[in-house]
């Protein structure tokens, strides 16, 4: 087919390799280069799809005027210097995540792609999933009532990164997902961490987010876990949601739980001291989700972004606002949990 996207792919360790084959199965892009310092990376690539030139030079991808958008799966160090060359190539990019180190490197990464019109789109990859889809549809409609909180572990015995702390590698997608579902900005944020092993950054970190509206969020990471845990809870004051990532089909289900006070709390103290608590519980619902691999989905909306000049729903502000928690989590955690205020409409979120 004529008129495909054409991609260049610079990374090819872990990551990188689900880029290449979710773009060479869509009919809608192809990839003609992957750059990787690893020759005997290269080599895969080139084995697995003789068509596709690779180098070692990244450069190569840059300067070649048939590729129309660039994929960077390396490390998170890296990702500002190659989006930034990528960008002032006249490149579309897609960059993993999170998306930089620092907020002054996520506004500067927004600010050359709005210069250029070129789309810039950060691989938030869970908020393409069905699942997350179905949560924020429930949110949004108000079926789970007013949220109270936000309630995610995401541990397992990982591999541990050097150049970054398990909040930059794990939390992202929890902070993702959060922000994607709840549409809610923190202002405030608290996160406490410890490593194992000296010298290495944290492994293990608990981040509590403060939001307005007696919303609260609380996301427990860990590298060094002896099961693997994926699991999420949402209460609302109507409903509530578990959204289990580990569960092959029902990975939602919601809860028709909650609780109902009689009595005025409004009233005297004696009255106060009577008031009693009820407890509701209704029918367990598991609703049906999209099963489609969620970077097939994810990737069709880049191209579908660069085919009509169209906004990522994770562009570079949905990436510079996880930087930022992220960043303001660090500082917490290097200050055993001190509350770091946030004032995301400050840098443009
Ligand atoms: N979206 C997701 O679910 C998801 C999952 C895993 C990793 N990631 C992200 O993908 C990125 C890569 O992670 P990974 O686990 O694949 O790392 P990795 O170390 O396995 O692979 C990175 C590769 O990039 C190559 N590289 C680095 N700089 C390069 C350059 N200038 N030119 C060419 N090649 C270069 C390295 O040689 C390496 O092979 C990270 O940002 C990570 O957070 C995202």
């Amino acid at each position: 087919m004529e008129n495909k996207i054409n991609i260049g792919v610079i990374g090819y360790g872990y990551w990188g390799p689900n880029l290449v084959r979710n773009f060479i199965e869509s009919s809608r892009a192809k990839v003609s280069m992957v750059s990787d310092f690893k020759t005997e990376l290269l080599l895969k690539a080139k084995t697995r799809y003789p068509a596709i030139e690779v180098t070692t030079d990244c450069q190569d991808i840059f300067t070649n005027p048939n590729i129309d958008a660039i994929a960077i799966a390396t490390p998170v160090s890296t990702h500002f210097d190659l989006a930034l060359a990528a960008l002032k190539a006249g490149k579309h990019v897609l960059v993993e995540k999170p998306m930089t180190v620092t907020t002054d490197q996520a506004l500067r990464l927004i600010e050359e792609a709005e210069k250029r019109n070129l789309v810039l789109m950060v691989d938030h990859t869970f908020v393409y999933t069905g699942a997350v889809q179905k949560m924020r549809d429930l949110v949004v409609s108000q079926e789970l009532g007013d949220i109270y909180y936000y309630d995610s572990v995401r541990v397992n015995l990982g591999l541990f990164q050097h150049d970054v702390n398990v909040l930059w590698d794990l939390a992202v997608h929890d902070l993702s997902i959060m922000d994607y579902v709840l549409q809610s900005q923190p202002y405030a944020v608290s996160a406490t961490g410890i490593s194992h092993i000296s010298g290495e950054p944290e492994n293990i970190a608990y981040i509590t987010l403060f939001f307005p509206r007696n919303l609260i969020a609380h996301i427990h990471v860990n590298w060094l876990a002896p099961v693997k845990i994926r699991r999420t809870l949402i209460g609302g004051s109507q409903k509530m949601i578990v959204f289990d990532d580990l569960e092959p089909s029902e990975k939602l289900k919601i809860y028709d739980k909650g609780i109902t006070l009689n009595g005025n709390p409004n009233d005297n103290a004696e009255k106060v001291y009577q008031m009693l608590i009820g407890y509701r519980t209704g029918d367990i619902w598991v609703p049906k989700v999209e099963m489609k691999e969620a970077l097939q989905t994810e990737l069709m909306h880049f191209i579908d972004c660069i085919e009509q000049s169209k906004r990522p729903m994770t562009d570079g502000y949905a990436g510079l606002q996880i930087v930022k928690i992220l960043e303001a989590a660090t500082c917490s955690m290097k200050n055993q949990g001190q509350l770091v205020k946030l004032n995301l409409a400050e840098v443009g979120v």
